[in-house]
């Protein structure tokens, strides 16, 4: 049986979608920050659907230290019970926060979860994905356009502006997963972005405050369910088919950003690396 990995899986769009890719027979590894949270979301999945197959793996992806740990941890599991292989990784964790706020490393937060985790996550599990060959899955906003990224201040550090460090983080989803299509189109692998649309959830209203969190409990109520967008991850998923597309809404491929090139993808692919301590690398190398 062919095994996904989704992060952000203890609520809102990545549980939805965990949900029904266990309805369609994978194998899920969910991995959330907070276990109370992922064991209600496993329990919500058997609930309906008694022969999922369905594990949780705890971990705050907003620390490096972490995604390393969790990343050991999930290809132990691979090699014991899915022959090393990674049939999808869905980077779908993400948050919004209301000010400056940093991690362990000294990363801006919204960077360091909506980016530079599913940069890392990817990098370890990348042996898996290859041996499948698996595809590598986003989730990206239409947010991300209208912006570019501030190179000389990724961070953000200098006049912080929340929005914009989302929006940016959105955009730098948008370039990975262009900068993974470059590098491993060889190996097999594929790698999507997904734009759920606006969604009702609770992401704005998590660790925010004032503005940010008054703006998110007007705005989501206009928002979709997330079993919407959910039929976007299934469809991208779906092993009798293999999109040649970048971005997808609501199955259907869509425009990106003009600022989505090869140049700026290979510009932020060295960034991350140096943010990560890492070098991806040559396929055989790996
Ligand atoms: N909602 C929208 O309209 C919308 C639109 C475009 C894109 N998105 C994107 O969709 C993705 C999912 O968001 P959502 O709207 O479904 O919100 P959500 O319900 O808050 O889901 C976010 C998920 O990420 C987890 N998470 C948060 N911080 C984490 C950390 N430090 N380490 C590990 N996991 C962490 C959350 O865990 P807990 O369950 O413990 O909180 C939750 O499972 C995000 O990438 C977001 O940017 C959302």
């Amino acid at each position: 049986m062919d095994t996904i990995v989704i992060t952000g899986a203890s609520s809102g769009i990545g549980l939805e979608t965990a949900r029904i890719l266990a309805l369609q027979g994978f194998t899920l590894l969910v991995v959330g920050r907070n276990e109370a949270n992922c064991i209600r979301a496993k329990e919500k999945i058997l609930s309906e659907n008694p022969d999922a197959q369905i594990e949780y793996f705890v971990a705050d992806l907003m620390q490096q230290r972490e995604v390393i740990r969790i990343s050991e941890e999930i290809t132990s599991y691979l090699n014991d019970k899915c022959d090393g292989k990674l049939y999808a990784l869905i980077n779908n964790a993400g948050c919004v926060r209301s000010w400056y706020m940093t991690t362990e490393e000294g990363y801006e937060q919204q960077f360091a979860l909506n980016h530079l985790a599913g940069f890392l996550l990817t990098y370890k599990l990348l042996p898996a994905l290859i041996k499948a060959p698996g595809r590598v899955i986003m989730t990206g906003s239409e947010s991300h356009k209208g912006i570019k990224v501030r190179w000389d201040n990724i961070m953000l550090y200098r006049r912080y502006n929340p929005l914009t460090a989302y929006k940016q983080s959105k955009l730098c989803n948008i370039l990975f997963a262009k900068g993974l299509n470059d590098r491993y189109n060889a190996s097999g692998i594929r790698a999507y972005v997904v734009d759920p649309g606006l969604v009702n959830t609770e992401i704005g209203n998590k660790e925010t405050g004032g503005i940010v969190n008054f703006i998110w409990s007007l705005r989501k109520r206009y928002g979709v369910t997330p079993d919407v967008p959910a039929k976007t991850y299934a469809f991208l998923c779906d092993r009798e088919n293999t999109p040649e597309g970048l971005y997808y809404y609501l199955c259907k491929e869509k425009k990106y950003s003009r600022e989505v090139t090869s140049e700026n993808a290979d510009r932020l692919f060295e960034l991350s690396e140096r943010l990560c301590g890492i070098h991806y690398g040559k396929v055989e190398s790996l």
